[in-house]
C-alpha cells in the first residue's frame, strides 16, 4: 500500500496533510525518513478474520512512524456512536446531515453505519468499515437482540404485552416476530426487545395497538450496550471487550 494512504486509512490526517508530513520528513519507515509519498508499505492482509489467508507475516510488515510515534495499521475500526435526534443513518447525502458528518473528517474514509435508526430516533448505532461483520450483525437468521427505550402517547398494559409476545400482526406486510414489552414506572414509558430490523418497525408495532412513539432511543444491539456517558452525537472506539463480543456473534 502507498505510504499516504496507508496513512490516510489510519487517520493521520487529509492526504494533503500527510503528503506535506512526509516531505518534511516528519514521517519513517523501519526508522529510515521516507520523502515519497508513493512509497510501498507491506500491511498484515487480513489481520483477525481469515487468520490464515494471505496473511504477511508480522516480521515482513513494515513500521510507520508520524512524529517518532508508531502508527500500527488496522484493517477494521469499529466506533460506539450515540446518534442524535435530527440526522440520517446514511452516509452522505446531498441535503441532509448523516451520521458519518459526526465523525472526525480524517476517521471518516470507508466507514458506514451497521443498520438504520429512523431521522428521529436517538442512540446505540455501530459504526465500521467491516463489512463483513454488518452482514453477521444485519442477518435476519440470526435475530441478534436490539432493546429500545420508547415513550408513547398514552399508557400500554398487558394486553399489549400478550400481543407483542405472541408475534403481532402489523400490517399486510409485516407480522412480527415475538418481541419483549417491558412496562416502565410510568405506564407510558417502555422497554421494548426485538429480533428483527423491519422498516419503522416499533413505531408500526405500536400503531398496530393504537399507540403513537413519541420518543424512540436504542439501548443495545446483540452485545453491545448505549454507553451513557457519551453525549448525543458523541462516539468512541470500542473496547477490546466489547469488540471481541461482536466477533464472537
Ligand atoms: N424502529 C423504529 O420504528 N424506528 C427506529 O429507528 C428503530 C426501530
Amino acid at each position: 500500500m502507498r505510504l499516504d494512504k496507508y496513512l490516510a486509512q489510519m487517520g493521520a490526517g487529509t492526504r494533503s496533510e500527510i503528503k506535506k508530513a512526509i516531505r518534511a520528513g516528519r514521517v519513517t519507515v523501519n526508522g529510515e525518513k521516507a520523502a515519497d509519498p508513493a512509497l510501498h508499505v507491506r500491511v498484515p492482509e487480513s489481520i483477525k478474520k481469515n487468520e490464515n489467508a494471505g496473511t504477511v507475516p508480522a516480521e515482513e510488515t513494515d513500521e510507520v512512524c508520524l512524529d517518532g510515534v508508531r502508527i500500527a495499521y488496522e484493517q477494521y475500526v469499529y466506533y460506539l456512536m450515540n446518534k442524535p435526534a435530527g440526522v440520517i443513518s446514511a452516509t452522505e447525502d446531498p441535503s441532509q446531515r448523516t451520521v458519518l458528518d459526526l465523525i472526525d473528517e480524517r476517521q471518516r474514509k470507508g466507514l458506514f453505519p451497521v443498520g438504520r435508526l429512523d431521522k428521529d430516533t436517538e442512540g446505540l448505532l455501530l459504526i465500521t468499515n467491516d463489512g463483513e461483520l454488518a452482514h453477521r450483525l444485519l442477518s435476519p437468521k440470526r435475530h441478534v437482540d436490539k432493546v429500545y427505550f420508547a415513550r408513547l402517547d398514552g399508557p400500554v398494559g398487558e394486553k399489549e404485552q400478550k400481543l407483542f409476545a405472541e408475534g403481532l400482526r402489523v400490517d399486510e406486510t409485516l407480522t412480527a416476530l415475538p418481541a419483549g414489552l417491558e412496562i416502565l414506572e410510568a405506564a407510558d414509558e417502555v422497554r421494548v426487545t426485538i429480533r428483527e430490523g423491519k422498516f419503522h418497525q416499533i413505531k408500526r408495532m405500536f400503531a398496530a395497538v393504537g399507540r403513537e412513539v413519541l420518543y424512540l432511543k436504542r439501548l443495545s444491539m446483540g452485545p453491545l450496550s448505549l454507553d451513557e456517558s457519551l453525549e448525543p452525537g458523541a462516539y468512541r472506539r470500542l473496547t477490546e471487550e466489547e469488540e471481541s463480543a461482536i466477533m464472537s456473534l
